[in-house]
């Protein structure tokens, strides 16, 4: 079954995203291109969603994951808050018109204008992670005759057993408040003027895949809630994060629906089952929704390695280059070939530059090749190296395929430059 399944098949040979063949789309909107199934992206959102009805909660979905506009304006369409790590992620979930009140702010480097920005539009939260964060905000508010809603990130130093890059609850890790440190945070910021504590929360990774993790960070934040309302200091709601995994290959993380009932079976277990649950998922919104389509270049066999270059690369997918992520590749057209083995790679002047390695692919110049689960953390990480203009973005809803971010022109990347006189 093809990651991203039921809404990318192939049907008769050619490869179909949501029923648009995609290697038409590729010749319509040239390449190298990202396409999305919103009706994938409305069924992930609506797994949670299901499972979390009937309790008090709010999705936010984590923005860096994939921020372009139309992205953002499916989710905010569908009722869904937003987890959002900066100034500029704020003011472009506003203009995709998403609800301020549902927004929570994380980040461990808040600058004092991007808290100013975000109490001025009236966010649910600052998730805060350290002390002098708690003590700057409270000065910002102050001034700007505001209290600012806070929750502490805390790390509750557990292994989520992923890639060491995007594992980040563990002691080492330059996020959040320890947990041995997180009682005398919680004194401070409640007696801080500015300040106004609502809940607590963590965040313990990236493409965790499952369930125990999740459960004993939420026992280590239980026993914080416990503690914390001890001191009579109210804590409103918890949120947990997001980081579930997605398949890319073999991967078997749980559904939304099995990690949300085993942490709302423990929170009742626990006596907790009256709060409000938050939840920060970005991957397993959007990871399987997308593809990056891209055409082959040039074919360049060797005695050591045969190369097929695509005119996509790590300025456009850097998954791959940065944490050796392994991503499915296949052709959008099968043809009657012989499978070769072959390396990916974009042309980037870089041997980094690799996007699959050792893949046994039919393939010839011209064919149009789809990198799959590419719907996160691809588009919203693309650079510019190379002077590289960053590729387009397809929306697919129902029977329309809308151009949602048109082609970066070369002009534009240096517009903003200008020459020394003389
Ligand atoms: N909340 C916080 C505070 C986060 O830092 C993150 C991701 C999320 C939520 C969403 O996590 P998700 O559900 O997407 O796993 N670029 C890497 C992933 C970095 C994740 C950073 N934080 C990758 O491509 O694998």
């Amino acid at each position: 079954m093809l990651p991203g399944a039921p809404f990318l098949e192939r049907s008769e040979g050619r490869l179909c995203l949501q029923g648009h063949d995609l290697d038409a789309l590729a010749r319509r909107f040239g390449t190298p291109l990202y396409v999305y199934s919103r009706a994938s992206m409305l069924a992930a959102a609506a797994a949670y969603e299901r499972a979390l009805a009937g309790r008090p909660h709010l999705l936010c979905y984590a923005m860096k994951a994939n921020s372009s506009l139309a992205v953002l304006q499916t989710f905010a369409h569908a009722g869904l808050g937003f987890d959002i790590v900066s100034g500029g992620e704020l003011a472009r979930v506003l203009a995709a018109g998403g609800d301020p009140s549902k927004i929570v702010f994380s980040g461990v480097g808040k600058t004092p204008a991007e808290m100013r920005a975000a109490l001025e539009a009236g966010v649910k939260c600052f998730n805060v992670e350290s002390l002098t964060e708690l003590r700057r905000l409270s000065e910002v508010a102050t001034a700007a005759g505001r209290r600012a809603p806070v929750s502490l990130r805390v790390n509750p130093d557990v292994d989520a057993r992923t890639h060491p890059y995007i594992s980040t609850g563990l002691k080492g890790n330059k996020f959040g408040i320890a947990h041995e440190e997180a009682v005398q945070a919680y004194r401070l910021a409640a007696s801080l003027p500015g300040l106004h504590v609502t809940g607590i929360d963590c965040h313990i990774g990236s493409q965790i895949t499952r369930i125990e993790p999740y459960l004993d960070a939420l026992d280590r934040l239980l026993d914080l809630v416990e503690a914390v309302e001890a001191q009579d200091i109210a804590l409103h709601h918890v949120d947990l994060g997001g980081g579930l995994g997605i398949t890319y290959t073999d991967e078997q993380p749980p559904d939304a629906s099995e990690l949300v009932a085993a942490m709302l079976a423990r929170l009742d277990a626990r006596g907790h089952g009256q709060r409000e649950v938050l939840l920060e998922p970005g991957r397993s919104l959007v990871g399987n929704a997308g593809v990056l389509l891209t055409e082959v270049l040039v074919l360049k066999p060797g005695d050591a390695k045969n190369f097929c270059i695509v005119d996509a690369a790590m300025t456009d997918l850097m998954r791959p280059a940065m944490y050796e992520a392994w991503m499915a590749i296949e052709p959008c057209h099968v043809g009657d070939r012989p499978a070769l083995t072959w390396d990916v790679v974009g042309p980037v002047c870089e041997s980094g530059d690799w996007i699959g390695r050792d893949r046994a692919l039919a393939v010839a110049e011209g064919d149009v090749l789809a990198v799959l689960s590419a719907g996160a953390y691809g588009m919203s990480m693309a650079s510019n190296y190379n002077t590289r203009a960053r590729a387009a973005e397809v929306m697919l809803d129902g029977e329309q395929a809308h151009l949602i971010r048109a082609r970066e022109t070369v002009s534009e990347l240096f517009r903003d430059e200008r020459l020394l006189p003389g």
